[in-house]
């Protein structure tokens, strides 16, 4: 059938999307599948129902976040990730978090600050430095490290320019890893060295220094363990089809979980595609495997 890869949309990461999308366009249309560009922001969302299938290769808010799932299940077509709920619930790493901590998925500390918080209490209870973030954003848009006392009000304010609801979240500093999921496997660990300070937008997209490890260096008892934590961290905010699940290790080896990510980068420069082809899975296979968990 005819399949719509959504991409583009309006949301603070429209242009990774519009990179992430490109690529998935080309993977499709190289492997024969009668695939064709849709930007959300740019034409009526009826005219999808002309489409068999919706690949979702959209990030961030109304593409990422259950807003575009829910009009998909309206108009009747199938897509690909998960649904409404887990990907609403998936955007917001407050709520993640909380239902993490809930089901026993380790996560680090943290606390919902709002502009009338007392900043001095939290960067005290949390200890410094401390990660500022918007709940409800990606690619690492908003967040800042705070290093110093007294930082947290200006990175508050910043986080809060992209979403009202803005986390703290205790500094875990052993490096950085995540875990692609793709069906119910969980494919190999990357961890990323990144040159900045952290894992931020310019680490991710603009600069070419970034170190990525794959094998990531772990135990295979230990990257077993995790992958398994993984999948648990998935499936306990309710993901489907495929997705990716970041986390952080401390010095002493303990792990974790940050944040899932419901439709993941499929930049040149995106993790999935990278741990897939770790296992064997070319960006091709990649792209033509999440198109055949879609679901309605
Ligand atoms: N939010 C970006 C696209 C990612 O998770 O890869
Ligand atoms: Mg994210």
């Amino acid at each position: 059938g005819k399949v719509a890869v959504l991409l583009g949309g309006k949301s603070g990461e429209r242009e990774v999307s519009l990179k992430s999308g490109t690529a998935v366009l080309a993977a499709l249309q190289r492997q024969g599948v009668d695939a064709h560009a849709f930007d959300p922001a740019t034409r009526p969302l009826h005219d999808l129902e002309s489409f068999d299938t919706a690949m979702i290769s959209l990030h961030g808010r109304f593409g990422e976040d259950g807003a575009m799932q829910g009009a998909l299940e309206l108009l009747g077509i199938p897509y690909t990730g998960s649904g409404v709920m887990a990907s609403a619930i998936g955007m917001d790493k407050w709520r993640t978090k909380m239902m993490w901590s809930a089901a026993g998925v380790s996560t680090p500390a943290f606390e919902l600050v709002s502009a009338d918080s007392d900043f001095e209490a939290i960067e005290q209870r949390l200890g410094l430095p401390l990660f500022v973030k918007p709940a409800n954003e990606g690619s690492s848009i908003g967040i800042s490290k705070v290093k110093q006392t007294g930082g947290l009000k200006a990175a508050y304010e910043l986080a809060a320019k992209s979403d009202p609801l803005v986390i703290a979240e205790q500094f875990v500093g052993g490096g950085e890893y995540t875990v692609g999921i793709l069906g119910d496997q969980a494919l190999p660990i990357v961890r990323i060295v990144p040159k900045n300070e952290f894992y931020d937008f310019e680490a991710k997209y603009l600069r070419d220094d970034t170190e990525y490890r794959c094998p990531c260096g772990l135990s295979a008892e230990k990257e077993a363990q995790i992958q398994q934590e993984a999948l648990l961290a998935f499936n306990t905010i309710g993901c489907q089809g495929w997705g990716r699940v970041d986390f952080l290790m401390d010095e002493a080896g303990k792990h974790y979980f940050l944040e899932v990510n419901t439709s993941p980068g499929m930049t040149d420069h995106s993790l999935v595609p990278m741990a897939a082809k770790a296992a064997g899975i070319s960006f091709d296979e990649l792209v033509v495997s999440v198109l055949r968990l879609a679901h309605v």
